[in-house]
């Protein structure tokens, strides 16, 4: 069962499991929010593997809905995974890169210690501990930066503002690693053939900045649009994020996964746009 599987991840999710029996429930049929909704559709299902890529994802508007915020992201996984328990299934739930602070200089390992600085972060970081609580052996995939076809995402917002600007202002004082959504789909399946539990880092290979990424994005995309660096401070935003949030693949890799690099995913990914 994939809930969420509308969303940007969701979508090649769906794809990359197109030869299982799968059950993709719309956020009209089960809305996370409701518990008795969501236990109904498991109970009746009874699915082998749950995959929750449902969230509230707008990260500034969380700020403003902290209410919301925390109904989706935080309670609405602990009702999918109360269900889960009650019928066994084995859960994977996607978690984010702000849980972290961003206050370190090397790749965040999963054991590192949450410090989420925004009402989201929060929302991913207390739905991590809930979740393991309720279910040890859940695998929790944290992921950052995600872009793909078919929804709002970075690269595609800047090829949208390229095309009517002369020059574009990035902030060039957040480091992360972009994510291809197909890219992580396919980990995600992998995950779920090896039995995976417990905390997963899963990333495209290598990091940038959002000014550096937004570089790579206009240069690929062959237009002459000036990408120009500027700090967090001179573009506020409602929510803060981290300075510093990649996290290393040495969880993946120690389950024998590999993800490609965030350039040759952005490659693919123009050329599918
Ligand atoms: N986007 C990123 O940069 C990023 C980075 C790190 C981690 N993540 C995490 O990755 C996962 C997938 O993100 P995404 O970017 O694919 O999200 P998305 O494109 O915003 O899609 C969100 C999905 O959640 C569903 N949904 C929202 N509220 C729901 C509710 N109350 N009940 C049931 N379903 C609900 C949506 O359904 P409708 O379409 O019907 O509304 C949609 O299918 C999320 O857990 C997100 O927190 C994302």
């Amino acid at each position: 069962m994939i809930i969420g599987g509308s969303g940007l991840l969701g979508k090649p999710l769906v794809e990359q499991w197109s030869g299982a029996h799968l059950i993709v429930p719309t956020s009209q049929e089960v809305d996370i929010r409701n518990r008795e909704t969501v236990r109904a559709a498991i109970r009746k299902n009874a699915p082998e593997w749950i995959v929750l890529a449902a969230a509230h994802t707008d990260v500034d508007g969380c700020e403003s809905n902290v209410e919301q915020a925390f109904a989706v992201n935080r309670d609405g996984p602990v009702n999918v995974a109360e269900a889960a328990k009650e019928t066994g299934a084995r859960l994977l739930f996607i978690s984010s890169d702000y849980v972290f602070d961003g206050t370190k200089k090397t790749p965040y390992e999963t054991g590192d210690p949450r410090n989420p600085q925004s009402v989201y972060g929060r929302t991913k970081a207390e739905a991590e501990v809930r979740l393991l609580q309720l279910i040890p052996e859940c695998c929790i995939v944290r992921t950052s930066w995600l872009f793909g076809i078919g929804g709002k995402c970075f690269p595609d917002t800047i090829l949208k503002l390229a095309a009517t600007r002369p020059a574009l202002d990035v902030v060039n004082d957040q480091r992360g690693c972009p994510t291809y959504a197909p890219d992580l789909a396919k980990a995600i399946v992998q995950l779920c053939e090896k039995n995976a539990r417990g905390i997963v880092h899963a990333t495209n290979a290598g990091d940038c900045t959002w000014f550096e990424f937004a570089q790579e994005i206009v240069r690929s995309a062959g237009l002459d649009t000036v990408v120009r660096p500027v700090s967090s401070e001179q573009l506020p935003r409602p929510a803060s994020r981290p300075a510093y949030s990649v996290l290393s693949p040495g969880s993946l890799r120690a389950l024998g996964i590999e993800m490609p690099s965030w350039r040759y995913a952005l490659e693919r990914y123009l050329c599918q746009r």
